[in-house]
């Protein structure tokens, strides 16, 4: 089975097709992040605007380079939520026009489950065959809007463990990024920053890490960062040509560590609550070099296995939601005869049903 898989929840615009093993035959991004960056964030009237600019010419691609062009799709798969509605409906209405004129069947997927899916794809032709998780796993989702841990049992039956209970990961990343001057969205310009400093140099919260529950806080560290920010510059420590570029360096990586800690502890605590020795770490955070070597080590010191998506395919992509898409479709096929998918800015992944 081939599906084409249509993303527009935030700032990508994105279009793959992928097989039901997990082969990416062709996989288009457009992203708009040179045209959200003076603002210091998404503006979300001009995502929708540049979606719809952007989304015909980026389906016509993915199908462009695919035998058979449109022909050649059994199905189509479209992110339903959570995201921006306005950004949504634009690949919803897309999607549904495409299947009800190839007479074709429509699946929606939710953005959340496609990136946990993520670690089960790879590039037809140009990767080796990846090692994949068999089920159960613990999946952490680290992505800008979200930061959550789930019990996978099934891809039909995910339970949240827990959650943060204000920024995200990826928010804690981009808001760091903006108190030490760097561009928008700032997770991996901190990240490259952090390379040159030295985690130990500044001490940082480890929110929650305490406390005995999972969840996540991050905006004290955020708050403490900004704090220790005001109190450099105020010494002139964050101007002096000599010592300014070492400081920043060692404020990122300070920075980075308390986050990674904070993912690793509540992670491996979620691990013991359930049982499970796999764990999945998803979404756009998951591209991070330091934290993939950090869950790593540490997995390997307990016995257990830490997967991750291809880096490519952790921040927001259309093969991740062709994937879910076929595999919903594979679970049951006559399920999806109508084009009934509606965007659906709120949905938290736990309340996913199988049809
Ligand atoms: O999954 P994603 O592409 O979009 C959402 O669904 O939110 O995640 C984007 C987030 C942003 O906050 C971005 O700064 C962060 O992932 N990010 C990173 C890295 N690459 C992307 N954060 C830290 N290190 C990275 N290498
Ligand atoms: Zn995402």
């Amino acid at each position: 089975m081939r599906v084409l898989g249509i993303e527009s929840s935030c700032d990508e615009t994105a279009a793959a097709v992928v097989t039901e093993d997990g082969e990416v035959l062709t996989d288009v991004v457009a992203s708009q992040i040179a045209m959200h960056g003076p603002y210091g964030g998404i503006v979300p009237e001009l995502a929708s605007r540049a979606h719809m600019q952007a989304i015909i010419p980026v389906i016509r691609e993915a199908v462009a380079g695919l035998e058979g062009g449109l022909d050649a799709i059994d199905a189509i798969a479209v992110t339903e939520g959570p995201g921006l509605v306005g950004s949504l409906l634009v690949g919803v209405q897309v999607a549904k026009a495409l299947a009800w004129s190839l007479g074709k069947p429509l699946v929606g997927v939710n953005h959340l489950d496609g990136h946990l899916a993520a670690v089960y794809l790879r590039r037809s032709g140009r990767d080796e065959p990846v090692e994949v998780p068999e089920l159960p796993f613990v999946g952490l989702l680290v992505s800008g809007g979200h930061t959550a841990l789930y019990r996978v049992d099934s891809f039909a039956d995910i339970e949240l463990l827990a959650q943060t209970r204000d920024d995200a990961a990826g928010e804690a990343f981009d808001k760091g990024a903006k108190l030490l001057g760097l561009p928008y969205p700032g997770g991996p310009h901190l990240a490259v920053l952090a390379e040159k400093g030295q985690p130990g140099r500044y001490r940082f919260p480890r929110p929650m890490l305490k406390s005995p529950d999972l969840n996540f806080s991050f905006s004290g560290l955020k708050t403490a960062l900004a704090v220790r920010v005001r109190d450099l510059e105020a010494d002139g420590q964050l101007a002096d040509a000599g010592t300014a570029d070492r400081t920043r360096a060692d404020l990122a990586a300070s920075y980075q560590q308390a986050i990674i800690d904070t993912l690793v502890g509540k992670s491996l605590r979620a691990l013991a609550a359930t049982g499970h020795r796999r764990l999945v770490v998803a979404g756009g955070v998951g591209a991070n070099r330091s934290l993939r070597e950090h869950f790593r080590a540490e997995l390997l010191r307990l016995g257990g296995t830490v997967y991750y998506p291809r880096t490519e395919f952790c921040t927001d992509n259309g093969a991740m939601i062709a994937f879910t898409g076929c595999q919903r479709l594979s679970r049951a096929p006559a399920a999806y005869t109508s084009i009934r998918v509606e965007a659906r800015p709120r949905w938290p992944l736990e309340e996913l049903t199988e049809p």
